[in-house]
């Protein structure tokens, strides 16, 4: 259809949102309505002003020099290590092994410790609508060292089906996959009612991916053996992630890579020093550390649960928007920041390019995941009710131009 046959919407904001205010990029683009943060957040002043302070006061090679800035460095990232391990409720910060992304952090948790650790015939349970990252990984480990795969179900409104999970484990079963939030559906999964169910043996797997901005993790507590999730969906920079894992794990993992600071490298060192060969990414991990701040510093201002609530209880008010995942009003609360639906009459592709043309941007397709092609919103902190009936009401002018 030809957006100039669209009627004029009105997308306007009434001065800056104070969250909004602390992202440069949305206040220098007023216009733009931003709600694929489920594939890339914005990043704050704060972050920015973090990095700018490393990089501008002396940068230097952690862990390769007697001088003074590299022991700088080398303690820059060791208190970054610890600001991450704090915020994920992980005790003694040699457990947070920084890596490039969620993406190879999870594929560590199947080559540094599966490969090495898991015999044939051991059992892994995995969702397979889960985000390839999770799902590809132990698929291939398993065709080459015959482990078995027992997929477990999500309910219809996209969360797991717990008693589905609790019915796969047997005696054979070591390890468990799950996705805090997942990346289509929205809803956060009770990591502590998933570990209750799981017998002590069972090493569960995180993908914190989604979540980690949104809900607070508490990893010991919650009996989390492997936790990834990544920098940019989280407001810091791209390239820079973390693995982090529990002390009960720590000794039975063996190195990915092999490079600088590995030579010597000894079956009594922290975990990370095998799993970080190389340089590492000093302002992502600056970056990543800052991030942890700004989450805690926000977590009381944080909109995102009325966010959702407001999003939801309007789009399942409409017949013509079909939602990926069945949701009914009074569990919305289990819900958090992402709806994907499609358009009765139009390809996600369509709805998204339309959107684009307005200065909405969404993300279409199949999310990287083995779902049905659709629309999704994901929002953030600095997303408003206002952006939200500005986009609702645009689908209704888009549907009813084309009807
Ligand atoms: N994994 C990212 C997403 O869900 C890119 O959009």
């Amino acid at each position: 259809m030809p957006i100039s046959s669209l009627p004029a919407t009105n997308i306007s904001y009434i001065g800056t949102p104070p969250l909004k205010e602390r992202f440069p990029a949305l206040v220098k683009n007023p216009d733009v309505i931003y709600f694929d943060n489920g594939a890339t957040t914005q990043v704050p002043n704060a972050v920015l002003s973090a990095v700018h302070e490393y990089a501008g006061s002396g940068a230097a090679n952690p862990g390769r020099g007697s001088y003074d800035w590299a022991d700088d460095a080398n303690e820059y990232v060791q208190e970054c290590r610890s600001i991450i391990a704090n915020f994920i409720g992980l005790s003694g910060e040699n457990g947070v092994v920084f890596t490039s992304g969620t993406t190879m952090s999870l594929n560590m948790v199947a080559q540094s410790w599966g490969r090495h650790v898991l015999m044939p015939g051991d059992e892994i349970l995995l969702c397979l609508s889960d985000h390839h990252s999770m799902t590809l990984p132990w698929e291939e480990l398993a065709k080459e060292k015959q482990l078995v795969i027992r997929p477990y179900h999500l309910h219809a409104n996209g969360s797991i089906n717990l008693s589905d999970l609790q019915g796969r484990v047997t005696d054979k079963t070591k390890l468990c996959c799950v996705t805090h939030i997942n990346n289509t559906a929205g809803w956060i999964n009770n990591l502590t009612a998933i570990r209750d169910i799981l017998p002590e043996h069972v090493f569960l797997n995180v993908d914190a991916a989604q979540g980690i901005s949104h809900v607070p993790i508490q990893m010991d507590r919650q009996g989390i053996d492997f936790l990834s999730f990544s920098g940019h969906k989280m407001f810091a920079f791209g390239g820079i992630g973390a693995l982090c894992i529990s002390k009960r794990v720590q000794d039975n993992m063996r190195p990915l890579f092999y490079g600088g600071g590995m030579a010597e490298y000894a079956k009594s060192d922290p975990i990370y020093k095998k799993l970080e060969a190389g340089t590492l990414n000093v302002a992502g991990i600056v970056s990543l550390s800052a991030a942890c701040k700004f989450i805690e510093d926000t977590r009381a201002q944080n909109p995102l649960s009325s966010l959702t609530r407001h999003l939801y209880t309007l789009f399942l008010s409409n017949p013509r928007i079909d939602l990926l995942y069945e949701q009914k009003p009074y569990a919305l609360d289990h819900l958090s920041g992402i709806l994907s639906f499609t358009l009765e009459g139009f390809d996600s592709g369509e709805v998204a390019d339309i959107l684009n043309e307005y200065g909405i941007f969404v993300r279409a397709g199949r999310h990287c995941a083995g779902v049905k092609d659709s629309v999704r919103i994901s929002l953030q902190i600095y997303n408003t009710e206002d952006e939200i009936n500005t986009l609702y009401n645009l689908l209704e002018t888009i549907y009813e131009s084309h009807a």
